[in-house]
């Protein structure tokens, strides 16, 4: 069984997030999603909530999982029994960073293979950040996530 996580801090998760896990799906039997544990990031959702809304978005999906993680990334693909880690790229800028975490990641475990996907064009310039200001702005974020993450946002607004 070919089974990969997708690690990150979906917060929330995006169209951009949605459409690689899609694609990731047809690669590998299952996908967990892992909600990280950012002590760096200030994030608008709990860990909690974070999971509940990937699994609302998911819920019709029987190859995705949602769990999360609070320890290495490599540690959390051995301990669930994942051989890739899959991640996305969207304009050269996350390059760099993406090339330096895969290349520490493969001196902890060099047994995990990360897997890069390519963003659709139409999600290259997205991320949770930015949907988030979008919507604290009160600009339309239909195209960037779907109606449970608008639902959850109108909520935060409130
Ligand atoms: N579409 C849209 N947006 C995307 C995207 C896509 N396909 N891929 C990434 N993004 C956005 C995210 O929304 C996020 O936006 P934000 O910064 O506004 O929140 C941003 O890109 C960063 O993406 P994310 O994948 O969530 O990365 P992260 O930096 O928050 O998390 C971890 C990185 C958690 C995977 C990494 O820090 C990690 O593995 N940590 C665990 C500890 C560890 O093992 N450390 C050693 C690794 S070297």
């Amino acid at each position: 069984m070919r089974k990969a996580i997708y690690p990150g801090s979906f917060d929330p998760i995006t169209y951009g997030h949605i459409d690689i896990v899609n694609r990731a799906c047809k690669i590998f039997d299952e996908i967990v999603i892992i909600i990280a544990h950012n002590t760096v990031k200030n994030t608008l959702f709990t860990v909690e909530e974070r999971i509940a809304l990937v699994e609302r978005v998911f819920k019709d999906n029987p190859k995705v999982k949602v769990s999360t993680h609070n320890g290495l990334t490599v540690d959390c693909a051995n301990d669930l029994g994942a051989t890739s880690i899959i991640r996305g790229l969207r304009m050269v800028t996350d390059f760099e960073f993406e090339f330096q975490m895969n290349l520490a990641n493969k001196v902890l475990n060099d047994e995990v293979e990360t897997v890069f996907f390519m963003t659709k064009v139409e999600h290259s310039y997205i991320s949770s950040s930015i949907v988030k200001e979008i919507h604290a702005l009160q600009g339309d974020i239909t195209k960037f996530v779907p109606k449970a993450v608008e639902e959850e946002l109108d909520k935060k607004r409130k």
